[in-house]
């Protein structure tokens, strides 16, 4: 018995190196494995060097169904994640680039981590206890944390390994006081796991040596049809919330909590991206689709449902969980052809999903959203799950 594990588990090694070897754009030829046990594994490869000449490296969960999550330094962007459809057929369904350097441009955020503050701050500012801090940004407003926000920094790796089987990711970003506008040397800890029920986990954590606001968030575009060429709106939809957060034509909030009932807002059954979303509907013009945050419910019970998204085609459901009080649905709006896709063609309107947990956009200035405030001696804490299955 034991030596038929230790036959698999070499037969494994030597297909996984083999695998990593083949593959394309890879920029070396080594490629370390840093632990395996049974089949859960996680691999580390180079992938390139930033503008500033930093190290960016490349890290491949794999668990034991052979679903594979690739995730790098820098902006702990997950750059690829399979998922198996009712045939048991693993596709790619997350956007994003084949190389490093499309990265290290403006793109609309690829599977990276937000950071210090996912979405909108309006006019690029807010006050703490009558200080008032003004934030780096490319208009008025101040989008995902800034001109060089979490996404761009290069994350140092607490730790690379298979722990209790689950192939397990750490990193770590110290920000600067003052960062971006931000009061406070802010330490974040993001934990990545992807375990054997097909769940990837995000786990975030944050502590402060000033009083400062943080809303850390992840950016995966998902097409669970593994077909980039293909848009997302025969996707059906579900999400836990009876009312969102409308916005004005800056998509920030207004500070109104609306009803989702008798609108294109009102996902609380399942249902096709593309029904509603040209509806002749204010919000729906101000978002250009859906670009909007929704309330989510049983704020107070921890980590529950939140949202999913089923393809019908494929049968691949994605299951949120997360312990967030709301979402940003976007539905890939901004898209325009102009970036170039992994499959070698380019990533059109609408090509992908995004549902990012989050704290309200633009809560520092609104007082009746949940607080972002974090001081020091206190720890953010956050979780969100991505569950994959067939239906
Ligand atoms: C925002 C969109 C934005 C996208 C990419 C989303 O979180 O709500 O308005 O275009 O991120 O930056």
């Amino acid at each position: 018995m034991n030596q038929l594990k230790s036959i698999t588990n070499g037969f494994l090694i030597f297909s996984l190196i083999f695998t990593a070897v083949s593959c394309k754009n890879q920029k070396k030829d080594t490629n370390e494995i840093i632990e395996s046990k049974e089949m859960s594994t996680i691999e580390k490869k180079e992938f390139g060097t930033t503008n500033n000449d930093e190290k960016v490296s490349l890290y491949t969960l794999t668990n034991d169904n052979g679903m594979k999550v690739e995730i790098m330094t820098l902006g702990g962007i997950i750059t690829s994640l399979t998922a198996p459809d009712k045939n048991g057929t693993y596709a790619d369904v997350v956007l994003g680039f084949d190389v490093l350097e499309p990265y290290l441009e403006a793109h609309p955020y690829f599977g990276a981590l937000i950071g210090r503050y996912g979405n909108r701050i309006a006019n690029g500012k807010f006050a703490l206890d009558g200080v008032e801090y003004k934030l780096t940004s490319d208009g008025s407003t101040q989008l995902h944390g800034g001109r060089v926000g979490f996404d761009k920094a290069v994350w140092t790796v607490l730790n690379a390994a298979v722990i209790d089987g689950v192939a397990t990711l750490k990193l770590k970003y110290i920000s600067k006081d003052g960062e971006e506008g931000y009061p406070g040397k802010l330490e974040s800890i993001v934990t990545y796991t992807l375990d054997d029920e097909d769940t990837v986990q995000v786990q975030y954590e944050a502590t402060t040596d000033k009083k400062t606001v943080v809303n850390l968030t992840q950016h995966s575009y998902f097409n669970l049809s593994g077909d980039f060429s293909k848009d997302i709106l025969d996707h059906e939809v579900m999400i836990n919330a009876d009312t969102y957060t409308p916005v004005d034509t800056g998509l920030i909030p207004t500070g109104e909590i609306a009803m989702v009932e008798g609108t294109p807002f009102d996902f609380r059954t399942p249902k096709a991206v593309g029904k509603e979303i040209n509806a002749d509907n204010e919000q729906i013009k101000n978002g250009g689709g859906y670009d909007h945050n929704w309330v989510l419910t049983n704020q107070n019970d921890g980590i529950r449902l939140v949202a999913s998204a089923y393809h019908p085609t494929s049968g691949r459901l994605l299951e949120v969980f997360s312990s967030e009080p709301g979402i940003q649905f976007y539905t890939g709006n901004f898209l325009d052809a102009t970036l170039p896709g992994k499959n070698g063609g380019t990533y059109d309107k609408r090509s992908g999903l995004c549902m990012e947990t989050q704290h309200y956009p633009d809560s520092p200035n609104k007082p009746n959203f949940p607080s972002t405030e974090l001081r020091p001696g206190e720890k953010y804490t956050t979780t969100t799950s991505f569950k994959f299955s067939i239906k």
